[in-house]
């Protein structure tokens, strides 16, 4: 299963994409979690110890590898460069482990603003292509907010969308906009998670606001998933009512 989550800004991606990992891990299953958000935090969200999220740099910007393996300097454009490089040994060289869930820290694709053809951007393609398509895991990958990036090649290989969604409409309206795009890549499951849930009402809201979506489940809103993120821990090893919640959503992925 290799799954993107996706949503607005601010609305739990993160956190899901993290705590869905350690959950993931612990029933045995080999997990991989991507952070493909610039501004990246998974790792903390997996409850990774700052020492070893330190040793990981994004990627994209590891400049002697991209070199090394495509055979050109990145920020070339244009060019001859190998566009099938080597890239089956970085998943071991490059991630860091913690409870059960390896971890890559992806970087961001260079703009396709003039349909890049540069190194940086082969490079990840072929790792991504090889973590999707040759490697049996579930693989997680946390993405930046919005829209924007979705089609410039980080999706290429999943074939799941998660939308996180918060009881509010605009995250609904992100919603919609993610599915049509979805439509168009192809990827045929685009499926919600609610998340910040206080009552019953804002459950019926998403119900009936994104009826035409299957919806996994819903995380309640728990001031202990914001303790984590304070105390630098993983909201799946403070927030009983998160795991809880974890179950039903894996259990729907399922069916
Ligand atoms: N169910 C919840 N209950 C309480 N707080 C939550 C819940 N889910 C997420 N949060 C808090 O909301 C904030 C945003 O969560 P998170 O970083 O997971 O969102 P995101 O969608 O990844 O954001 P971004 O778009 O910036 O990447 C964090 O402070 C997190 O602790
Ligand atoms: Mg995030």
């Amino acid at each position: 299963m290799k799954i993107a989550i996706t949503g607005k800004g601010g609305v739990g991606k993160t956190t899901l994409a993290g705590t869905l990992a350690r959950f993931l891990a612990d029933r045995n299953f080999k997990v991989l979690a991507i952070d493909a958000d610039p501004d990246a935090n998974l790792a903390s969200a997996i409850g990774a110890p700052k020492e070893l999220i330190d040793q990981l740099k994004p990627i994209s910007e590891m400049k002697d590898l991209i070199a090394e393996r495509t055979g050109v300097q990145p920020g070339t454009y244009g060019g001859m460069f190998i566009l099938n490089p080597k890239v089956d040994d970085i998943p071991e060289k490059f991630s860091i482990e913690y409870k059960g869930v390896k971890f890559m820290l992806l970087g961001t694709f260079q703009s396709a603003g003039s349909g890049c053809f540069c190194p940086e951007n082969a490079l990840l393609k072929a790792l991504l292509r090889h973590l999707f398509v040759a490697r049996n895991e579930v693989v997680i990958v946390d993405m930046e907010a919005g829209l924007e990036h979705l089609g410039r090649g980080t999706t290429g290989y999943v074939n799941k969308f998660i939308v996180v969604v918060e009881p509010g409409l605009r995250s609904f309206q992100t919603a919609r906009q993610i599915k049509e795009l979805a439509n168009e890549l192809l990827i045929k499951d685009v499926w919600v998670v609610g998340n910040k849930i206080q009552n019953e009402n804002d459950k019926e809201l998403i119900k009936k606001e994104l009826a035409d979506f299957k919806i996994l489940g819903f995380m309640p809103y728990d001031p202990l998933i914001i303790e984590s993120d304070k105390v630098g821990k993983s909201a799946y090893d403070m927030s009983e009512s998160l795991r809880l919640a974890l179950e039903e959503i894996w259990k729907n992925m399922q069916s």
